[in-house]
């Protein structure tokens, strides 16, 4: 029997950008995102008779795999799979991509491998060993990844700490570039803490801001909450920017659509932005502002195309079926062992027949 399950994107408003362990992957500091709806990976999984795993995948293999190690592990269960990961919007271009995949793979195992019985904390222990920010996309609305001081990271944990209700936002995602970033969130943060001088003053800020945050999310102070997002990801790119060599992400489109943003907040529309490690902004705004901002940022120049989101509810999930608007997730393995991104369709057989597993 196939398995599907799917999980959203997360957008981080106080960012997580360093890591106090790397065997663990722990963060330095507390994050606070928000959990959104329609950019979503799917994950469909199915039982082998015999081994070797086969997977479809685009992203990065080396991270899956950790999951899949991890998933096995602690359900003692090793049964061969074939597993199809699909992302519906542009991966690898700081859309957190990453993230939603790895907590929709390791939502998937659970299923799979344990019934779906496996301790949320657990599932989202697997889920960061792939990528740190998955975490929060296994939890609803606003979320709090707590980093916790514990050296194996048993005090790391995510929590919905407001439903989407809370403060009703839309996201509007200008795609500047959807190609794959020159440099990853992994490496990009390695770079930082080896170069960069302002690397500790950010997480040093950072606590600070993310009081600010959850004060502006009780008081469902929307400008209390965009300012210090907005002030959170520019003292975050800041850091790249000084690092060496200097990470810079932006593009004219990016800076476009930053001028975008504050030119309609001058003239009285609530919106604000935050950008991750790619060139693409995220733009959020209460649901009756959406249609302005989109006639805006549609004609800004440098923003190909508009995705349209909104905070929301509906975390990691079981679903029924494949979705029809994606290409069919079964395929047979025709490709070698890869170690970067690669392009879907694609399948590949991971680890290769006879590799050491
Ligand atoms: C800029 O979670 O991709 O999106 O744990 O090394 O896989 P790894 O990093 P990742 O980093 C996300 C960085 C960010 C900020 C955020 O989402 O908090």
């Amino acid at each position: 029997m196939t398995l599907y399950a799917s999980a959203p994107s997360n957008i981080a408003l106080v960012k997580y950008w360093g890591k106090r362990n790397t065997q663990h992957n722990l963060p330095l500091t507390s994050s606070f995102s928000v959990t959104l709806e329609t950019m979503r990976t799917w994950v469909a999984i199915s039982p082998l008779s015999d081994g070797p795993d086969r997977w479809a995948l685009y992203g990065n293999p080396k991270k899956a795999l950790r999951v899949l190690a991890e998933a096995r592990a602690f359900t003692h269960n090793s049964q061969p799979l074939a597993i199809s990961i699909h992302n519906d919007f542009p991966s690898g271009a700081g859309l957190a991509s990453s993230a939603s995949s790895m907590a929709a793979l390791a939502f998937a195992l659970d299923l799979a491998l344990n019934d779906g019985n496996t301790p949320r904390t657990e599932v989202a222990r697997w889920a960061r060993l792939g990528s740190g920010s998955a975490v929060r996309s296994l939890y609803p609305g606003f979320v709090l990844w707590e980093a916790g001081l514990d050296p194996e990271g048993r005090d790391c944990i995510a929590q919905s700490r407001f439903p989407a209700s809370q403060l009703p936002l839309d996201l509007i995602a200008c795609v500047v570039d959807d190609r794959t970033k020159p440099i990853g969130s992994t490496q990009a943060m390695e770079r930082c803490r080896d170069t960069s001088p302002s690397y500790a003053a950010f997480h040093t800020r950072n606590a600070d801001d993310l009081r600010r945050a959850l004060h502006a999310l009780q008081t469902q102070n929307l400008e209390a909450l965009g300012q210090v997002s907005e002030e959170n990801c520019l003292a975050m790119h800041a850091v790249m920017h000084q690092a060496q060599p200097p990470i810079d992400y932006f593009q004219d489109g990016t800076h476009a659509a930053i001028a975008t943003v504050r030119a309609l907040r001058q003239q009285g529309l609530p919106c604000f932005f935050t950008i991750d490690a790619g060139p693409n902004v995220k733009v959020l705004c209460p649901p009756a502002h959406t249609p302005a901002l989109r006639e805006a940022l549609e004609h800004t120049t440098g923003v190909t195309r508009l995705l349209f989101d909104r905070v929301s509810d509906s975390a990691a999930r079981r679903e029924l079926a494949w979705p029809a608007h994606l290409p069919a997730h079964a395929h047979s393995p025709t490709t070698p062992l890869h170690t970067h991104a690669i392009p879907l369709p694609n399948t590949t057989s991971f680890p290769p027949t006879g590799a050491a597993r």
